[in-house]
C-alpha cells in the first residue's frame, strides 16, 4: 500500500493532537524535542525566544491579522524593520528587466525573478555562490536550505568543476572543458525531470502527462486558476489570502489531479516530497509581501497582485489573465520577511507534516504504475526493514527528517552521481561537503532511529514506470540506468 496505513494513522494523529497543524501548540514529545533541536541548530546551541510572541498574536479570520501556521521563527515575532528589509529592485542593476532571447529561464519562478532582477546572472546561467546569496538576501532562506537547494543543482544538473548551474535547460554558450572528463554527456539544468524537477507542481504541467507534450516548465493556466478559485478569486490589495494552508490544501488537489490524469504519476522522496511540496510552502513564504501590523510587529502577507507577478501573469482591465513565460517578478512595493526570520531545512520537515495533516496523501512516497488512478505508495516500514513505519513520519518529525535524509538524500544521491558521472569520485566528495552535512545535522539532531536503519528507497522506484529519467539520449527506469550507464563499476557507497 500503504495509503490506508498512512491515512489512518494521520487520522489518529490529527485526532490527539487538536492544535495541530500549528506547531506552536502540538503537544507530542516527539514535535517538542524536534523544536527544541531545531531550535538549538538555529542559534548554535543558544535556543532562547524563539516564539516569545506567539500566545499573543491577534489572528482574526479576515486576512489582515498574523498567520497562524508560520515558519519556526515566526516573521511576526520581529518588528517592522523597513529600512532592513528593503530590497533593491528598482535601482539599474536590479531593476526587473524581461530575459533576451539567448537568456534561460525555467519552471522555478523565484529563480526565473531573481534573473530578471539582476540577483542571479540575467543569462539564467548562475553558481553555487551566488546561487546562495541571493535566495538567502532576497528572500531569508538559511544558509542550511539555501546550500543544500544549490548543491542539489550544481552536482546533478550543473557543472562541479566551476559551480555553475542554468536556471532552465542546458546552458547554451558554455563550453564543456574537462567537464567532458567526468562528466557523462552534458549539464541538463533544472528542467531535467526526475531529477530536480517532479509531477503534481503548483502551475506547471507532469512532463509524462498525456497532452502535455513533456512541457513541465511553462504555466498551465487552468492550473493556476484553480489556484485563484481557491483564494475565492479576492482581489483585495493587502489581503493575506495565499497563506500556507491554502497553498498546502492547493498542492493536495494537484496531487490528485495527477493520480487522476497522469498514468506515469510518480512522487519521489525528493524531488515530490522535499521539492514539490516545499514549493507551495516557498510561495506562501516568500512570494508574500511584508508590512507592519498595528503594533508594528511584521505581518506577512500574500495577496493576489504580489502571486500574479510572482507567477508572471497579468490581470487585464476586463478581468482576464495574460500569462508570459520568463516575465516573473516582484512588484516595486514588495518589501522581504524579517532578516532574523529566516527559513531553513526545518521548516520543510514541519511543512511536510502540515501538508499531511491537510491530506495524508501528501506524505506517500510512490507513484501511478502505468493507469491513472492506480497509485501505490511504498511504506516507510518496506523500505527500512521494518525499523521505521509510516505512522512514525507522521507522528514523529525527527523520523521524516531522518526519512528524508536517507531515501531523498543518502541513498538516491550515489545512484544519480552513478548515473550522470563517468568518474564519480569528485561529484561525491562536494556532495559530502555541501549536500549531505546540511541535512544529516538536521536527521541526526535528536535522538531519532537514523543509525538504525538504510532505506532502500531506489530499489523500490523501480516499480513505478514513471520514475524513468531520460539522460544522455537514453532513457530507463532510475534503476536499471544506473547498470546501463555505469556497466561494471555500479557501486552503491554510503561513504560518500
Ligand atoms: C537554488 C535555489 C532553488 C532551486 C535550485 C530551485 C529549483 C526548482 C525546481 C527544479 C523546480 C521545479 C519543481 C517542480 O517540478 O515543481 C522549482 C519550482 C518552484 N520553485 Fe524553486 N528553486 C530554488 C529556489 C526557490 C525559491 C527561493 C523560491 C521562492 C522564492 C522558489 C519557488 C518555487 C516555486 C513556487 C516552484 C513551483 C513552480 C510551479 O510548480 O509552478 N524556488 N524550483
Amino acid at each position: 500500500m500503504k495509503l490506508t496505513l498512512l491515512t489512518a494513522a494521520a487520522t489518529a494523529l490529527i485526532g490527539t493532537v487538536s492544535a495541530f497543524p500549528s506547531f506552536q501548540n502540538a503537544d507530542s514529545p516527539q514535535y517538542a524535542e524536534f523544536l527544541k533541536q531545531a531550535a538549538a541548530i538555529k542559534s548554535n546551541g543558544k535556543s532562547s525566544a524563539l516564539w516569545k510572541r506567539d500566545g499573543n498574536l491577534e489572528t482574526p479570520d479576515n486576512g489582515f491579522g498574523q498567520r497562524r501556521l508560520t515558519a519556526l521563527l515566526n516573521p511576526a515575532n520581529f518588528k517592522y524593520n523597513a529600512k532592513e528589509q528593503h530590497v533593491d529592485l528598482t535601482s539599474d542593476e536590479h531593476k526587473f528587466i524581461a530575459p533576451g532571447p539567448n537568456d534561460i529561464r525555467g519552471p522555478c519562478p523565484g529563480l526565473n525573478l531573481l534573473a530578471n532582477h539582476g540577483y542571479l546572472d540575467r543569462s539564467g546561467v548562475t553558481n553555487l555562490a551566488q546561487g546562495i546569496d541571493a535566495i538567502n538576501k532576497v528572500f531569508g532562506v538559511e544558509y542550511d536550505l539555501a546550500l543544500a537547494l544549490n548543491a542539489y543543482a550544481v552536482v546533478f544538473n550543473g557543472n562541479l568543476l566551476d559551480l555553475s548551474w542554468s536556471i532552465g535547460g542546458p546552458p547554451k554558450s558554455k563550453g564543456l572543458g574537462a567537464l567532458t572528463e567526468i562528466l557523462l554527456g552534458q549539464p541538463s539544468g533544472i528542467n531535467a525531470h526526475n531529477i530536480y524537477e517532479g509531477d503534481a507542481s503548483i502551475v506547471r504541467q507532469d512532463y509524462y502527462a498525456p497532452g502535455a507534450n513533456r512541457d513541465n516548465v511553462e504555466v498551465h493556466m487552468p492550473y493556476f486558476k484553480d489556484l485563484l478559485k481557491l483564494g475565492k478569486n479576492d482581489q483585495t490589495p493587502g489581503k493575506d489570502i495565499y497563506n500556507a494552508e491554502l497553498m498546502l490544501q492547493h498542492k493536495a488537489n494537484r496531487w490528485h489531479e495527477s493520480v487522476a490524469t497522469n498514468p506515469l504519476f510518480f512522487n519521489s522522496a525528493f524531488g515530490g516530497l522535499v521539492v514539490t511540496t516545499a514549493a507551495e510552502r516557498f510561495v506562501a513564504e516568500f512570494a508574500a509581501n511584508n508590512t507592519a501590523d498595528a503594533n508594528g510587529y511584521n505581518r506577512i502577507y500574500l495577496d493576489e497582485p504580489n502571486l500574479l507577478a510572482f507567477f508572471s501573469v497579468v490581470r487585464n482591465k476586463d478581468g482576464s489573465l495574460t500569462y508570459t513565460p520568463g516575465h516573473e517578478r516582484l512588484l516595486e512595493s514588495w518589501v522581504r520577511r524579517p532578516l532574523a526570520s529566516t527559513f531553513g531545512l526545518d521548516d520543510i520537515v514541519l511543512t511536510l507534516l502540515n501538508a499531511a495533516s491537510i491530506d495524508p496523501s501528501l506524505l506517500s512516497v510512490g507513484g501511478n504504475t502505468g493507469k491513472v488512478n492506480s497509485f501505490a505508495g511504498v511504506d516507510a516500514g518496506d523500505i527500512t526493514g521494518g525499523a521505521v513505519h509510516t505512522a512514525d513520519l507522521l507522528n514523529d518529525p525527527q523520523a521524516l527528517a531522518c526519512f528524508l535524509f536517507q531515501a531523498g538524500i543518502e541513498e538516491l544521491v550515489p545512484t544519480q552521481v552513478n548515473v550522470l558521472y563517468k568518474s564519480t569520485a569528485q561529484a561525491l566528495d562536494f556532495i559530502g561537503k555541501n549536500l549531505k552535512t546540511p541535512f544529516q545535522k538536521l536527521a541526526t539532531a535528536g535522538n531519532n532511529p537514523c543509525n538504525k536503519y538504510s532505506t532502500k528507497a531506489v530499489d523500490a522506484y523501480s516499480r513505478f514506470p514513471g520514475s524513468k529519467i531520460e539522460t544522455n539520449g537514453k532513457e530507463g527506469l532510475l534503476g536499471s540506468l544506473v547498470n546501463a550507464l555505469a556497466g561494471g563499476k555500479r557501486r552503491l557507497s554510503r561513504n560518500f
